[in-house]
């Protein structure tokens, strides 16, 4: 197995969590060949011109080939909705226009060159979101997925009543946008408590999984944060948040090989099997 020495800084629980992803390993494995995943980076600012994201066309066409090279087969575009600065029919019109520049990239390439590209946002919260009509118009495709970015704060019983309600009364599946940038501000963790054990799907950027060179205390926290978040929540996905191509450029790849060297193949390919069914 690889990556002992990594797994070995996990406390014991991982230990057992790595065993369980290995057995996943060992039963999907008889239904994939090798391991030809469907790789697929669910949080992107890929579109150009509508976000912090792409500020271009060629811009988008560097991230989108840079994807490619580090073997990503669908991109999901979720450029940021707020509910206070835009409309929803006005973002959808927006996003479509982004969406044509994007399309004349595909006809003018090889059709393999870039990844399949799906159609979502990353919805900020907003108080009422869990009875806003309006919501299913973010979802993902046709998935009935939303992916949703809460607030930077101590989160308070209205948000996890907001949260409930998307999933209960409007039947959206949730993603939770990148959940160890979270954490910090839960110093009371009884809501944190709550809206994870409602059946969402949390998913975790990339980049918080791979070791930095420098070893910054903080990094090296969230990345173990998230070690042992995935070793307790092995149903979740990953994003890499990209929005540009430096600072924050496309790197789902590297967050996959910290994840493998630490927590086994297993690992990816439990998350490979959600990122699929929450698509569908
Ligand atoms: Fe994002």
């Amino acid at each position: 197995m690889e990556g002992l020495s990594d797994a070995g800084s996990l406390p014991a629980r991982s230990i057992c969590m790595r065993d369980i992803f290995v057995l996943h390993a060992f039963i999907c494995g008889t239904n994939r060949t090798g391991y030809d995943i469907w790789m697929i980076d669910f949080h992107t600012h890929v579109l150009p011109g509508i976000d912090d994201g792409s500020v271009d066309q060629n811009m988008t066409k560097q991230m989108l080939l840079m994807e490619r090279g580090q073997g990503v087969d669908h991109v999901v575009a979720t450029p940021h909705f707020y509910a206070d600065h835009i409309s929803v029919k006005r973002f959808l019109e927006k996003r479509a226009a982004a969406f044509a520049k994007v399309k004349e990239l595909q006809v003018s390439m090889e059709k393999s060159a870039l990844p399949k590209l799906s159609m979502g946002a990353e919805v900020y919260y907003f108080p009422g979101m869990g009875s806003a009509e309006q919501l299913k118009k973010l979802m993902i495709g046709e998935s009935g997925t939303v992916l949703i970015e809460l607030p930077f704060e101590q989160w308070s019983e209205s948000v996890y009543q907001d949260v409930r309600d998307v999933i209960e009364r409007q039947r959206l599946r949730v993603v939770l946008a990148h959940i160890e940038r979270y954490v910090e501000f839960q110093r009371d963790r009884s809501v944190w408590e709550r809206i994870f054990a409602l059946p969402l799907i949390p998913q975790i950027n990339a980049g918080s999984f791979a070791k930095h060179r420098g070893g910054l205390f903080r990094r090296d926290r969230r990345r173990q944060f998230c070690l042992e978040f995935l070793s307790d929540h092995p149903r979740l996905i990953l994003g890499s948040d990209c929005h540009n191509l430096t600072g924050r450029k496309p790197n789902l790849k590297e967050g996959r090989d910290a994840i493998e060297a630490a927590l086994g193949r297993g690992a990816l390919e439990m998350i490979d099997d959600v990122s699929e069914e929450v698509l569908v």
